[in-house]
């Protein structure tokens, strides 16, 4: 089984990287890491050219995840919940799927076998309710079906990393995509 994450936390060894180091361990196969905060990718323009023909006409560190992408199983949205989003950097990344999204609305792409999954943390005890919205219309937008989410709420008074329920979340959604792929 291969497993991309796309990491959307700025903070190497934080609560979003406990959920995904929790997901990884239970993982198996190879598993990928890209941390958006570290990688050169332009969001998207809107520039429309993947209307009339496939892929991205921007030549960036978004190439890398193209490739890495359609050799994934199991694609994982992990983030820290900022202003009840996806973190910034990585909903610019995640806009440079749109290609992906017009293969199939313009030319019948079929979705491949990949499925996907969200590792979510939350400082307080509001909702992650839009950043989960927002995965999921990732996923769609893909065809990609969804097994689910993990959330750590509440970081600020107990890191993910001490979270048992949310580090139990993360572990199963590995176990389930390893089911798909056994
Ligand atoms: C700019 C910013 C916005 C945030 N907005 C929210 C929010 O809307 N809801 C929430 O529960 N926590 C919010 N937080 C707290 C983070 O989600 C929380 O600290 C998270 O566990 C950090 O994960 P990380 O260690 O992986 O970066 C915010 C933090 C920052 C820096």
């Amino acid at each position: 089984m291969r497993t991309l994450l796309l990491n959307g936390s700025p903070r190497p060894g934080g609560d979003t990287d406990a959920l995904c180091a929790a997901f990884v361990r239970a993982a198996k196969g190879l598993t990928y890491t890209v941390r958006a905060y570290d990688e050169d990718v332009a969001p998207c323009l809107d520039c429309r050219a993947c209307r009339r023909q496939s892929g991205c006409r921007v030549h960036d560190g978004m190439d890398k995840v193209y490739g890495l992408l359609s050799q994934a199983d199991v694609l994982v949205i992990a983030s820290p919940v900022f202003f009840c989003q996806l973190s910034g950097p990585l909903l610019s990344l995640l806009s440079r799927l749109q290609c992906r999204y017009m293969d199939r609305a313009y030319r019948g792409a079929q979705p491949g076998k990949t499925v996907g999954a969200a590792l979510l943390a939350a400082g307080g005890a509001g909702s992650p309710e839009g950043a989960l919205l927002g995965a999921r219309a990732v996923f769609a937008a893909l065809g990609v079906p969804f097994l689910g989410a993990a959330v750590a709420r509440g970081t600020d008074r107990l890191p993910a990393a001490r979270d048992e329920e949310a580090l139990s979340q993360a572990r199963e959604l590995a176990l389930r995509a390893r089911e798909r792929f056994s």
